[in-house]
């Protein structure tokens, strides 16, 4: 960790208290002098940093940027290991998280951008994701389990996005089989899993397990074609400095336990959460499998997660995998 890095860290663990120099350079075993640099060099990225003579050091509780030091001051104790890549813009961070595969990074590695070019949605759409208004994270794994258990690694995700949603906003969040975060009857959360098979193993070389989610609304308004639909954590009123950092955190400690249990064999870890949140129990639903539409009941959902609907002529199915949407006729959510 660099000088920058740490007194980085503690500016956030101490935000809007005063912290001598002398404090930071012993803690740190460096010179005031690195440490009134490393503070000018903050200072020029936005860091809010005032100095004091004889008070010292104190960041504005106002600053609002999201770091691995904002992130990892809420993370679980047990998380110290996991590493991150946050980034201005990118194509998707799911392409990131897979480069870094590809070249072998082992799991828990954590890609952030504030910004997407390409950002990619299931069923081959576009994911919108526009600057400073969005969290777009991708998470690199490596799970052992085989093809049917790793589709649980998307509805862990889900349960571990909804719970944090919840915690941040004070509001009740939901979840639309199988991955879709919905606040009230607006999408805020959007979950892609990208894997490669090995061809030798047959086993999973790895996931990407990206998560989109509309923090704000964006600045010139979402486009039209997600007016309906799409929505947004936070207005501009009542967001608060920080909660962007928080959010993230509490995503990954979640994530971290339901993904190790599911990893360990005990997916029932949050198989509760998950199933609490479904907004498509007890609904007429829509199924959509390639370009198929059936208009379908929704009985329940199962420990694996899979949706068991009953279809207008009687049939039965086990869905582990897809999409559905409200309504008889395909056209809601
Ligand atoms: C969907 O709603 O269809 C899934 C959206 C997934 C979006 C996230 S944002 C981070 C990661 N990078 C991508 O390109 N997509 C996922």
């Amino acid at each position: 960790m660099d000088t920058k890095q740490g007194i980085l860290g503690y500016f956030e663990k101490n935000r809007g208290k005063s912290i001598s120099g002398s404090e930071l350079a012993k803690s740190l075993n460096v010179s005031r002098n690195a440490v009134w640099k490393a503070v000018k060099a903050l200072q020029g990225e936005g860091y809010k940093i005032t100095a004091r003579t004889n008070q010292g050091y104190t960041m504005s509780p106002e600053t609002d940027i999201l770091s691995e030091e904002s992130i990892r001051k809420y993370l679980l104790p047990e998380m110290g290991a996991v590493k991150f890549s946050i980034h201005g813009a990118l194509t998707s961070t799911n392409d990131a998280a897979k480069k870094l595969a590809a070249a072998g990074e082992p799991e828990w590695h954590i890609v952030i951008a504030s910004h997407q070019t390409h950002g990619r949605g299931r069923r081959g759409r576009s994911f919108y994701s526009p600057d400073g208004t969005g969290l777009y994270m991708s998470v690199l794994l490596r799970p052992r389990l085989d093809a049917e258990s790793s589709l649980m690694i998307t509805t862990c995700a889900a349960a571990a996005a909804a719970a944090a949603i919840e915690a941040v906003t004070s509001r009740a969040a939901s979840i639309k089989w199988v991955n879709d975060v919905f606040l009230g009857d607006k999408k805020v959360c959007g979950i892609l899993t990208e894997a490669s098979v090995g061809l030798e193993s047959g086993g999973l070389e790895y996931a990407v397990l990206g998560i989109g989610i509309n923090i704000l609304p964006p600045d010139e308004g979402f486009p039209r074609e997600l007016e309906d639909i799409a929505g947004a954590l936070f207005t501009r009123r009542d967001y608060k400095p920080d909660d962007s950092s928080r959010l993230t955190a509490l995503i990954l400690n979640r994530l971290w336990e339901y993904y190790n249990g599911l990893n360990n064999g005990s997916y029932n870890v949050f198989f509760e959460e998950y199933k609490k949140r479904s907004m498509v129990i007890g609904k007429n639903v829509t199924v959509i499998e390639n370009e198929k539409q059936t208009a379908a009941f929704a009985e329940d959902i199962d420990e694996k997660c899979r949706l068991h609907v009953v279809y207008e002529d009687g049939t039965r199915a086990a869905l582990s995998s897809g999409e559905v949407s409200l309504g008889k006729d395909g056209r809601n959510k």
